[in-house]
């Protein structure tokens, strides 16, 4: 072999490592995801995600024909629900002139080709934080279950395209498939978290929404008995493969770099495209670092989201979408 085959020979010249690159990053590749809050003229920065704004419909409307004109085709809604609206069966989610509703409209009257994806987990409507409805210390699955196919057949019925359920609840793709089908929606997609862990990562989004699980005696301090345990990989496969059996269209896994182990397997596993969210305390713990000037904000940033692809990612959710489209053009 050596000295005959040398390595170095593919690596030698920017020219042949751009001919032998087998990951590369497009502005297709990206969801962007969006927090959107009531009011007029509001754009208000995240104080644990610099740089990244929860914003009113008129800010939306901008900031969607923004992302379009840059290359962006999808992106994923979440809604900041005012405190006096939210209570525990997450009513206000199917409010047809709820935020998210308004919000659907107003992006697909401003950019009618935008691919709109919205959350489906009742924790920014309800008044305890949970993804689902609270009884005796419980989260109850099927209940749930059923207000999250209402709120699917709501957001379709606004204009959206997919539905993205990131509860967890057990059986909640079916239940979600048969009422879109039960209402016409053939063609509404869903993407579901299908592994999505109980991550401590979650924390600045949390604060984006005003969404953590509340501190009241007899309801669950956290998320365990829904998300997964970080310490299971088996079991991520079997939650994957249930979704794609009940009806999902694409599969995500959620955080991203630190469960890039599990994307890799469950890529090898289905025949679906799969998702990767890289999550607000990624997103976070790099912008932190780049203020200390301890790392270079630009390159870790393309190197992350390059691993991402790389373990088998299809379609990154990231907060980052913006930052390297600009960088990439
Ligand atoms: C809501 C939801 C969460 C995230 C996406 N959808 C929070 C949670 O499950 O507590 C987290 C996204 C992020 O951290 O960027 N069910």
């Amino acid at each position: 072999m050596y000295p005959l085959v040398r390595n170095r020979r593919l690596r030698a010249t920017e020219s042949v490592r751009r001919l032998v690159r087998e990951t590369v990053i497009t502005p297709d590749d990206f969801l962007v995801p969006l927090f959107v809050v009531e009011g007029k003229g509001v754009k208000e920065e995240i104080p644990s995600m610099p740089n990244y704004y929860r914003m009113s419909l008129d800010h939306l409307e901008k900031e969607v024909s923004e992302l379009w004109k840059m290359g962006l085709c999808a992106v994923l809604l979440f809604v900041k629900v005012p405190e006096n609206l939210k209570d525990n069966k997450g009513t206000e989610a199917l409010n047809p002139e709820g935020l998210m509703q308004r919000a659907i409209k107003t992006i697909k009257n401003a950019c009618p080709e935008m691919l709109v994806m919205t959350d489906v987990a009742l924790d920014p409507f309800s008044s305890y934080g949970h993804d689902g409805i609270v009884a005796e210390g419980q989260i109850l699955n099927d209940e749930t279950a059923e207000v999250l196919a209402e709120m699917s057949v709501s957001h379709a019925q606004a204009g959206a395209d997919f539905v993205a359920p990131s509860d967890m609840m057990d059986g909640r793709i079916m239940t979600i498939r048969e009422a879109l089908e039960d209402e016409g929606f053939h063609n509404i997609g869903i993407m579901s978290y299908s592994a999505k862990y109980a991550s401590a990562y979650y924390g600045p989004f949390r604060d984006a929404l005003d969404s953590a699980p509340v501190d009241i005696e007899n309801v669950p301090k956290d998320k365990k008995t829904y998300q997964m345990d970080p310490a299971n990989r088996f079991e991520a496969i079997r939650e994957t493969q249930m979704d794609v059996d009940e009806g999902a269209d694409i599969v995500m896994v959620k955080p991203g770099l630190p469960y890039l182990d599990i994307v890799r397997e469950i890529k090898n596993e289905v025949d679906v495209p799969v998702a990767v969210y890289q999550v607000s305390g990624e997103y976070a713990m790099l912008k932190a670092a780049a203020e200390k000037g301890w790392l270079d904000h630009d390159a870790v940033m393309m190197e992350q989201l390059l691993a991402i692809k790389r373990a088998g990612a299809n379609i990154v959710a990231s907060y980052f979408a913006k930052d390297v489209v600009q960088l990439l053009t």
